[in-house]
């Protein structure tokens, strides 16, 4: 695709699309509870259709109309092993969870995923779930992963990478065993697992001292079945919040946008920014707060955020990187270690393509410097992805502004976006 610049700012009411993180909790929980979910405003989107695919692979009925699912869960020993391997494309957070809730089913499965998911690390799920006695035929530490499902043992387990992938793996393999598990997490991350497992009557108990949090999971105890309204996903808004801050003449709403605050580092991060953000009619919804936001074209300033801040904002990097490159004065954002294994190294292609854009960006360790332009010349207009949508979606943002970008591979953006190119050029974009 080819994003040009843009005449006017970025201006209406737009519909985001629902929550990627809680979708896919949304079809694995009720499939493991007693009961009828309902379902509402699933995010339809590759990665989501994944899960929802590998669960009708192990017998789960679900019955799909328009953006509304409803689950038929029977309990969390009722799956069935599925007769052939569950292909996962894309989806880090399906490979994760289902890696660890398969891992203490009584079956074999084999789970695999396209070129760059079968490159990320599953050692680091396969190696805690292996203190409670998880069985893998896998030497590669990656994709695919043959999984011995077998019967686990409560364990206490301290998890050392900060990821609620991980934390998420290890709570749904706790569920369907005998016992109390104690999982502690040094660092905080999004909690969405524990926040619907809550709802669905599983006994779970959160204590938060020091800085730590442990998570006590008594399982064996059935869930029941319970109704979800999902979210639209701030992740996917702050494409279209940027693009509104960084564009003269811009302002947009975004309503029932979630914000929960394991999560919200992006809004935080812009705030510092003295970026135009209203956030208003503030309320819970199955679980989770969420609000409507309002957000003006602003005079950005550069801002210097911490490690820690990764922890709240992980996937908001490449867009935030977007304004930074407007904004006045360096930006520095610290410890992003972790982005360097996400759908692609992000840490790198922010780097290779601001640069190309004409923008003097380096790496230094794990901290990523932006020191803003006035004018961008690109010294190469090709954007790399490598198939990774929140890359593809943050330069389709940067076009909007130095024009004529050409972004490879754009078909990654269904993977949490369908329609994100109709979308923006409804608002105002320039996609070609
Ligand atoms: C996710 C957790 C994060 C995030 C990913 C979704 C989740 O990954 O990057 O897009 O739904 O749990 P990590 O847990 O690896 O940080």
């Amino acid at each position: 695709m080819i994003s040009n610049k843009i005449k006017d700012g970025i201006i209406g009411n737009i519909k985001i699309p629902s929550d990627k993180s809680i979708s896919h909790r949304s079809i694995i929980i009720p499939s493991i509870s007693v009961g009828i979910s309902e379902i509402n405003n699933l995010l339809m989107s590759d990665d989501v259709m994944h899960t929802l695919n590998a669960f009708k692979a192990m017998g789960v009925n679900i019955e799909k109309s328009n953006d509304q699912i409803i689950i038929y869960g029977k309990g969390l020993d009722s799956l069935k092993k599925p007769n052939k391997n569950i292909y996962l494309g894309n989806s880090g957070t399906s490979a994760r969870l289902l890696t660890g809730l398969l891992s203490s089913q009584t079956f074999e499965t084999v789970l695999e995923g396209d070129h760059s998911l079968s490159s990320r690390p599953m050692a680091r799920i396969m190696d805690p779930l292996k203190l409670m006695g998880a069985k893998f035929e896998n030497v590669s530490g990656t994709l695919p992963l043959k999984i011995i499902g077998k019967k686990l043992n409560k364990s206490k387990i301290e998890i050392k990478i900060p990821s609620a992938q991980i934390k998420s793996g290890l709570i749904l393999a706790a569920l369907n065993t005998e016992g109390l598990s104690h999982i502690i997490e040094k660092h905080i991350t999004r909690d969405h697992t524990e926040n619907m497992l809550m709802s669905f009557g599983a006994d779970i108990k959160i204590e938060k001292k020091n800085n730590q949090t442990s998570i006590y999971v008594k399982g064996k105890k059935e869930l029941k079945s319970n109704n979800i309204n999902v979210p639209s996903d701030l992740s996917s808004s702050a494409f279209f919040i940027i693009a509104a801050l960084i564009n003269k003449g811009s302002k947009i709403n975004l309503n029932n946008i979630n914000i929960n605050p394991s999560r919200d580092g992006i809004l935080k991060a812009l705030k510092k920014m003295d970026a135009k953000i209203i956030i208003k009619n503030q309320r819970t919804v199955s679980g989770e707060i969420v609000a409507d936001l309002e957000v003006e074209y602003s005079n950005l300033i550069g801002c210097e955020l911490d490690a820690e801040m990764a922890k709240f904002m992980i996937d908001e990097y490449p867009i935030l990187s977007i304004a930074a490159a407007f904004a006045r004065g360096t930006s520095v954002f610290r410890g992003l270690k972790e982005l360097k294994v996400k759908e692609s190294n992000r840490l790198e292609l922010i780097r290779l393509n601001l640069k190309n854009c004409g923008c003097d960006c380096e790496v230094i360790n794990d901290d990523l410097i932006i020191r803003p332009s006035e004018e961008y010349i690109p010294k190469n207009n090709k954007i790399r992805t490598d198939f990774d949508h929140r890359i593809a979606m943050s330069f389709a943002v940067m076009g909007s502004k130095i024009g004529n970008l050409i972004i490879d591979d754009a078909d990654s953006i269904n993977t949490s976006f369908p329609n994100f190119i109709e979308k923006f050029n409804n608002a105002g974009g320039n996609i070609l």
